[in-house]
């Protein structure tokens, strides 16, 4: 009996402990317009979900619009005396057209967007190209956002304070300044899908820290977000936990360790609501957190930004919008 008692507080206090931080923000956003990517699914759906209790307007950018009309079909039917309103619209990140479209679409139905949330992402996708010439996993989770970003900067301008979170992961540690010019040159030799996912989300915190130096006398605020290690679609791709056997072998570990959409949406909805007007930082857990020293750099995060430029300046006109 005392056994078993000891066996449950353990598990309380272990689950509790990697549930991670709570947002408590009592922050509302009525009438204020907040963009999510991948706001179909997983974290980015637990955040709609979410935000629309603040009395947030939403709009889903998602690639998949049928799931979109779900989340927007369920936030409706369980959100009470919800008063926002809830558009779906097409995004596809891996197509730089999309990206040009949905923009503009956004610039002719709204004046203002208080929040971006780039938040869409593949994890260890098989390597391919996109139909724009480059890594697939870097155009979804880097090319893509920084290019939007650059988009909309001028609705997210029309408002009075703005914010701007990118959700990165600690994966951003796992790699080296050789790894993330191989993989955004496109060159072959970069090692393995799981370096384009940390090159990614490294190039991510980089344009977080360079952005929000450009912004700085602005009223947008732009942070990186670490949302931990959540249960989510995202894993789809990777052999460990996408083969349903070795899934149900981690399973009694998972329930413990990895949080579900709801704990991993609480640091970005704490960076859309926090007084804190700290910007260009990393948030882990709702608290200020240190990226890898790689990440930090400002020399390398101005380089690497300016790098991205020749890449995809031909995209869009960087001087008149940033
Ligand atoms: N889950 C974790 O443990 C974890 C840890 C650290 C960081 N993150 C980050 O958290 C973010 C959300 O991931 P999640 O775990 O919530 O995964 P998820 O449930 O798979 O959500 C990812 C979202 O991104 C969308 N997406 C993928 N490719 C896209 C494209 N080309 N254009 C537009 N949308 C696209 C997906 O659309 P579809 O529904 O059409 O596929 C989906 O809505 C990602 O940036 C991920 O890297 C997750």
């Amino acid at each position: 009996m005392r056994a078993s008692i000891l066996i449950g507080a353990v598990a309380y206090g272990l689950i509790k402990y990697f549930a991670g931080g709570v947002c408590r923000c009592s922050t509302r956003l009525d009438d204020l317009v907040v963009v999510i990517t991948g706001g179909n699914s997983g974290i980015g759906e637990a955040l709609a979900f979410e935000i629309a209790k603040k009395g947030a307007t939403i709009v889903l950018a998602c690639r998949n619009v049928e799931k979109g009309g779900n989340t927007k079909l369920e936030i409706l039917k369980s959100v009470k005396n919800y008063t926002g309103k809830i558009y779906v619209k097409h995004l596809d990140l891996c197509s730089i057209q999309s990206i040009v479209n949905f923009s503009e679409q956004l610039k002719s139905e709204f004046n203002e967007i208080f929040a971006l949330v780039n938040c869409a992402g593949v994890f260890y996708h098989p390597q391919s190209l996109t139909q724009d010439g480059f890594e697939i996993t870097l155009q979804t989770n880097y090319l893509g956002p920084f290019i939007l970003t650059h988009h909309l900067l001028p609705l997210l301008q029309k408002s009075v304070h703005a914010r701007i979170v990118n959700v990165a992961s600690e994966a951003h540690r796992n790699v080296n300044v050789y790894d993330l010019k191989a993989v955004t040159q496109c060159q072959s030799e970069f090692r393995s899908h799981f370096v384009a996912y940390g090159v990614s989300k490294l190039a991510l915190i980089l344009f977080t820290k360079e952005l929000a130096k450009k912004l700085s006398n602005t009223n947008i605020l732009v942070n990186a977000v670490n949302p931990g290690n959540v249960e989510t679609p995202i894993y789809r791709y990777f052999p460990p936990l996408s083969n349903p056997w070795l899934y149900a072998l981690q399973w009694p570990i998972r329930i413990v360790v990895v949080k579900n959409p709801f704990q991993g949406c609480q640091t970005l909805l704490h960076a859309l609501l926090t007084s804190n007007r700290s910007t260009g930082q990393y948030y882990s857990d709702c608290k200020l957190s240190l990226p890898s020293p790689i990440a930090g750099n400002d020399k390398i995060a101005s380089e690497y930004y300016d790098l991205t430029l020749q890449i995809v300046a031909k995209y869009f006109n960087t001087e008149s919008e940033c």
